[in-house]
């Protein structure tokens, strides 16, 4: 039988069915999805059984895994495998992170708008989410479509940030929660990167805004102005017109493209639920400054 794609928004977030992604998939089935992750930027699987590996497996078809964030830091003992971002609540015995755990508060600056690895010279191209253990009320994640929202800007906007370029670093998002215990093998690794603020899609052809709170400056910009215009874009491209929120369920898988989303993940009794999300993320194919023909200076 051949996969189900049910549309939740016209071109934004669809729902697929008929597909058991823990095993090979037929040739026509990962063409099929990938035809439908050109159009919508969120597939929704629900249902899925995974072990980690089996959604290792399934993540590799879409190109080459990540590694975490954590293993920058030499002292962080890995629950999970390398590949893995563990953005859950949970430690290696199971039991939630205590309020003042380090890699809780590290996690909480998922709670801000972002897309995954822009703070990567090489960022990401796709994550996929898989739901474990999900709490009863709250932890939702909103995704915002940056297609649309760049789309929607005013032309001149559009003409003001054509070929600008954004310093992203995990460091600057962290910081605007107070978190700020990086050590010198994780300042070296999260120096900041260009990314540029406006992209092209180079399957689908759309435009798309690039933004995240792990940009700080802008190039040739002064920093008021920067600041400024990156909160300006960041409220637009969040209206609610063009945020999708998702209540899991447990085993949704839920697959988005970094290139043009960005997503948070609202608040829970973090002390009290159980919530383990387990992320495959695969890298996007050149730095996004190449992607746009952009020379760039190193610094
Ligand atoms: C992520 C992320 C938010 C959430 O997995 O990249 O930001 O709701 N997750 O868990
Ligand atoms: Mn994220």
């Amino acid at each position: 039988m051949a996969i189900s794609v049910h549309a939740v928004t016209p071109d934004f977030v669809a729902e697929v069915g008929d597909v058991a992604l823990n095993k090979p998939l037929a040739p026509e089935d990962l063409a099929a999805i990938r035809a439908a992750f050109t159009k919508y930027a969120i597939l929704i699987f629900p249902d899925q059984e995974f072990d980690d590996e089996g959604q290792l497996d399934f993540a590799r078809n879409f190109g080459p895994l990540e590694t975490t964030v954590f293993k920058a830091r030499k002292d962080h003992k890995l629950r999970l495998h390398e590949n893995m971002a563990d953005v859950g609540n949970l430690d290696s015995e199971n039991r939630v992170l205590a309020a003042d755990n380090r890699q809780r508060l590290y996690n909480l600056g998922n709670r801000l708008w972002h897309t995954d690895s822009s703070f990567k010279r090489l960022p990401a191209y796709c994550s996929m989410l898989h739901a474990r253990s999900i709490p009863p009320i709250g932890g939702q994640t909103e995704y915002a479509d940056m297609r649309a929202a760049y789309d929607a800007l005013p032309e001149a906007t559009k003409r003001r940030i054509a070929g600008l370029v954004a310093e992203h670093s995990i460091m600057t998002s962290r910081a605007k929660l107070g978190f700020k215990d990086f050590d010198e093998s994780e300042r070296v690794a999260f120096a900041p990167v260009p990314q540029v603020l406006a992209r092209k899609l180079p399957d689908s052809g759309r435009m798309s805004l690039y933004i995240a709170s792990h940009a700080g400056a802008i190039r040739g910009m002064v920093g008021e102005e920067a600041g400024k215009l990156l909160d300006e874009l960041t409220a637009h491209a969040t209206q609610r017109q063009f945020v999708y929120s998702h209540r899991w369920r447990v085993k949704d898988l839920v697959i988005w493209d970094n290139r043009c989303t960005m997503h948070r993940g609202m608040e829970f009794d973090d002390q009290r639920y159980k919530r383990d999300m387990r992320r495959a993320t695969v890298s996007d194919v050149a730095p996004t400054c190449e992607q746009m023909g952009l020379a760039v200076a190193a610094e």
